[in-house]
């Protein structure tokens, strides 16, 4: 899976992964892992970020982990330092936590509803706001955003969670317009659903179903081509693009056919 490093494709030297101790991060710190590239590996758990480090070192990659929580004030100061240490290439702002509706109440319980907005999208801006600024005075650098085919349009059974998707998507999105013009390029990944421990929480149909190396694969390739959006799978965003823009009696007819319950 990982590839040699091609500097005449300008892959990054130094990459540095949020929610890296497993899942879709776990799977892009593979992905990046090759001789000459140093990979900062952050999460909560520093044992599963060992586990990452270790086989990203056995494909001859530098990893160094950090332990810390996105929802706090600490992940900037880390993340001012490790770009002080090793002038980051490309950021990818992954760590992330789903709510939605419970199969108990029917409602999205207000605590994990809480927790989601906080993690999703201002625990993403605090990882990609400190390091956004610090490339923009060097004058390069990538910064990606890992958002959800549910921001594309508000899904009733996670509406926190798209909403805080929809959050991201708009940050990153003005942000690559803004910074533009200093050399920084930020892009914002709409995935569907991919096999990892948050997706096993939800209970309902996963259509388009895909691992976590085939979506790493898929997100490397479109930063690389630096394409603002990054959606996976394309018919599937387009079907739930489609949902903006139908009368709302029939987007409440097709809608229950992906209903879904998410466990605590
Ligand atoms: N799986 C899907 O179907 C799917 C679909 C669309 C988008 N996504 C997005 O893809 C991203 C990765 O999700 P995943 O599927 O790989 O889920 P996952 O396996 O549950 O991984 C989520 C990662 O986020 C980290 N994390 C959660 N809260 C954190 C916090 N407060 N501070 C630091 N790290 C935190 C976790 O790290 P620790 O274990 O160290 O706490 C974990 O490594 C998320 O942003 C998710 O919304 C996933």
């Amino acid at each position: 899976m990982a590839a040699g490093r091609d500097k005449t494709l300008g892959d990054p030297a130094v990459v540095v992964i949020t929610g890296a101790g497993g899942g879709i991060g776990a799977a892009l710190a593979n992905v990046y892992a090759a001789p000459g590239v140093t990979l900062g590996l952050i999460g909560r758990d520093e044992a599963k970020l060992n586990r990452v480090a270790g086989e990203c070192r056995a494909r001859g990659a530098t990893a160094e982990i950090r332990v810390a929580d996105v929802t706090t004030p600490e992940i900037e100061d880390v993340l001012r330092a490790f770009d002080a240490a090793h002038p980051i290439d490309l950021l990818i702002a992954n760590a992330g936590v789903t709510s939605g509706v419970s199969a108990a109440s029917g409602l999205e319980p207000w605590d994990a509803a809480l927790r989601t907005a906080e993690t999703n999208f201002v625990g993403a801006l605090r990882t990609i706001a400190p390091v956004a600024e610090r490339m923009a005075a060097r004058g390069r650098g990538q910064i990606a955003g890992i958002g959800s085919l549910a921001a594309l349009a508000p899904l009733p059974y996670s509406p926190a969670y798209s909403a805080s998707k929809a959050g991201l998507e708009t940050y990153v999105l003005a942000l690559r317009h803004l910074l533009a013009p200093k050399g920084v390029r930020l892009n914002v990944v709409t995935l569907g659903y991919v096999e990892t421990d948050m997706s096993r929480r939800l209970s309902g149909p996963k259509p388009f179903l895909t691992t976590p190396a085939k979506a790493a694969i898929m997100i490397r390739s479109g930063l690389k081509r630096n394409r603002a959006r990054i959606a996976h799978p394309v018919v599937f965003a387009m079907g739930i693009r489609c949902l903006n823009i139908l009368p709302e009696w029939l987007v409440r007819l097709i809608l229950p056919a992906f209903a879904f319950t998410i466990s605590p």
